[in-house]
This record gives C-alpha cells, structure tokens and sequence, in this order.
C-alpha cells in the first residue's frame, strides 16, 4: 500500500508464538495476555538497545478482546480484567517509550482463539481502533468465507485510510487461500494485495522449531527467480513468513543465526516472539545485529531469491541436505550473500562463491570483496570466487562489492 507507510519491512515484537492466547493470568501471571505483558516488554525493549536496532513495534495478538461489543456503542471492547486500563492507555504507555502498539483481528466473525470479530463492523472497529491511537492491526482470516475477503481486506484498508490515522495494515488473507493463489489468475491477488496491504502472511503459521522454520526457507526456495511472490515486494508491501523464533526453546544456535539471516534476504518483517525478560546473550546478540538489520532493511527493498543450489549436483544428497548461496541486490549495488547449509549432520562444508552467481555469466566483472556480518569483518579481495566453510544447519552471511 503505497501511501508512505512501510517504507521498509515493520520490525518489533509480537505476543502470537511464545504466548499464544493464555488469558489464565491467576497461574501465570508473567506469561497471560495482559497489558502487564506489553507493558513489560515495552520496557524491555526500550532499555535494552531492542528500539535503538529498529524494533518499534509491541504487537498484540489475539485474544485481547471480551467475547462480547459493548451493548450501547456496539464497540469492541479489551478485557476489562486483563487490561484494566483499556487499549487506548496503553498505547499511551507504549508512545511514551518512543514505541508503537499493534493491535490484531479478524475480517471474520470471530477470531481465530474465539474472540470478537470484524465481519460486518468494519468502519465502526477502524474508527475504534484509530480512536485508541493504535499504529498497526494485523487482521487475520479465521471465521470468513474466503470468497468474500477479495471485498472485505480491501474495503477494511478503505475504512483505515478514511480514519486518518497512519495504521500499518498487516493481512492474513492469503494464508487462506489454496497455496496456488501466487500464480492463479496472473498474481491478481499478490497485485491486489500490494495495492491495500502494507504486509501480508503467505504461509502457514512458524512454530519453535528447525522443521517449520526450514518450511518457510524452503517455500521461499520453491518461489526464487522471476516469481510473482518475489517481484511484488518493495516498499510499503511486504511478504511476511512471520515471526522470529530467536530467542525462543527450539532454535539451536546455529538455526537462529540461519533464521536471521535469511529473513534479512527475504525482506521481512522482523517481528521477534520471544520473552525478552528471558533471553541468551547468544540469541540477543544475534538479533541485535545491526549489520544484518541494515541489509533487512535496505531502502531499496529488493526481495532476495536463491541464486545456486547443490540439489541433484550429487554433493552430500546422501546425506539429505544440500548447499545454498541466497543473495539480495542492495541500493548500493552491493550483494548481501548467505551461504547455507541444510545438511543436519557432518562437519563444516566448503561453499563456493561465485561472482557470476550474483550477476549471470558473461558479465565482467570478476573481482569482489566481501564483509563477513557475523564476525563483522572485511575478508578482503577475491579473484572471481571465494570459498566459506558453512556448519550444519547454519549459515554465513557477507556484503560483497563487485569492484
Ligand atoms: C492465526 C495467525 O496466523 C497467527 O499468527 C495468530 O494470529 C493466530 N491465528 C491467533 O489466533
């Protein structure tokens, strides 16, 4: 949506993945969904250098709402007993910090977790929603026919357009739909999409461990090159594999690195959904880093694709894995390069990169340097090539400047 919102991918933080919808605040009090929750994480993410990377945005997730709308107003109304102070406080305790409050529902009649719904409320809710001084609503699909959404996600982007206020509008739509509706009809709905939405979730939901976030890398493997998911990303609309599972239990170290690097390819979104009372030096570092962040968010907002893969060349398929080189056009007209390994067993792999893998063959220029960002470190001069050793599931990530 081209209106000067989203100039670059939404960062920030949301409660979905590690805090689902528990509304059970008596046995878990620090975990529950609850405006102490975004209270606290609004601080945390204010002290400890989350905000001053880039991380904005302190999302709410479902199951904020009562089950029923106000009886006069017909407005949707927040747990009187989980945000005893109400929505529009807390984005005021959230602004106060330098931050800003996301708020989530539903194009259907409920929410996915049961709660209230949009459906045939759309200008009352924007209008509520905007009143509360909320900044982002990502809207999900549950409980509506998927026939009517290719009306109802753009009249509801009409509806937030006419509040005044700038709302970063996040779309569940396409999660819905069957998983050919990339291509279906020329792009039609990737096209629209762009038109209405800022961002927008392609795929199924990301859990905590390698096995789901590897499904998204490798859905983005299967739509590399000339695909219409990839030339529809760009400033103000965005693809979205949704959160960041770093920081959480089922990463090891080397998936988060992976996780983060590729993200920054795919110019996403960089939504953490994490406990950031609770969190390694390890993992904190690695979202911390500002050198991945800044190619993330690269003002050009080329959406990186896979440019070289092992697959069916023999290497090590026995082992059920291959070698990877993603790579990113930055405004600069340098490369952000991940090279990847998805083998889950073995030693370090030598990984070749290759100056004509970034621009094709035949073109001249031969000779590059490249910046290692996770050892933060310039690596020098290469001759047309250079070889990286990459772990099991892990990566390496570098700048490299044709020269
Ligand atoms: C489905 C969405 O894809 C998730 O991100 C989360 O918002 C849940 N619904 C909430 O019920």
């Amino acid at each position: 949506l081209d209106d000067g919102l989203a100039r670059t991918p939404p960062m920030g933080w949301m409660s979905w993945e590690r805090f689902l919808c528990n509304v059970d605040c008596k046995t878990y009090p620090d975990s529950c969904i609850s405006e102490d929750l975004y209270k606290r994480t609004a601080d945390l993410m204010a002290s400890e250098g989350y905000l001053e990377a880039g991380y904005d945005h302190v999302n709410i997730d479902d199951c904020w709402s009562t089950f029923e709308r106000d009886p006069v107003t017909n407005e949707q109304v927040a747990d009187p007993d989980r945000f005893p102070s109400g929505i529009k406080s807390l984005a005021r305790y959230v602004h106060n910090r330098g931050l800003k409050l996301g708020l989530y529902s539903d194009i259907g009649t409920k929410t996915c977790g049961g709660y209230l719904g949009m459906q045939d409320n759309l200008e009352l809710d924007a209008n509520t929603f905007a009143s509360w001084d909320i900044d982002m609503l990502k809207v999900d699909g549950c409980f509506q026919d998927t026939d009517m959404m290719g009306q109802t996600y753009p009249e509801l982007s009409r509806a937030l357009n006419a509040t005044g206020r700038p709302i970063v509008y996040s779309c569940s739509w396409p999660a819905y739909l069957d998983p050919d509706y990339g291509e279906a009809n020329g792009g039609e709905v990737l096209k629209e999409l762009a038109e209405i939405c800022h961002l927008w979730r392609n795929w199924d939901d990301i859990r905590d461990d390698w096995g789901s976030v590897s499904s998204v890398i490798d859905f983005w493997k299967r739509n590399s090159t000339d695909d219409p998911f990839i030339q529809v990303a760009g400033p103000g609309h965005w693809n979205d594999p949704d959160q960041l599972m770093i920081g959480d239990n089922g990463l090891s170290h080397s998936e988060e690195r992976s996780q983060f690097a590729l993200w920054a390819i795919f110019a996403a979104p960089l939504i953490m959904s994490n406990d950031l009372a609770h969190i390694s030096k390890e993992s904190k570092e690695i979202l911390l880093n500002k050198e991945i962040i800044a190619v993330d968010q690269d003002p050009a907002g080329h959406q990186g694709t896979l440019v070289w893969s092992s697959e069916g060349s023999g290497d090590g398929d026995y082992y059920g894995g291959e070698t990877r080189v993603w790579s990113r056009l930055l405004n600069d007209g340098s490369y952000a390069v991940v090279l990847q390994n998805t083998h889950s067993m073995g030693t370090a792999t030598k990984v070749k990169l290759k100056s004509s893998m970034l621009e094709g063959w035949g073109r001249r220029r031969v000779k590059f340097t490249a910046r290692d960002l996770y050892a933060h470190e310039d690596l020098g001069e290469f001759e047309g090539e250079m070889v990286a050793e990459v772990w099991p599931s892990d990566v390496e990530m570098f700048i490299v400047e044709l020269v």
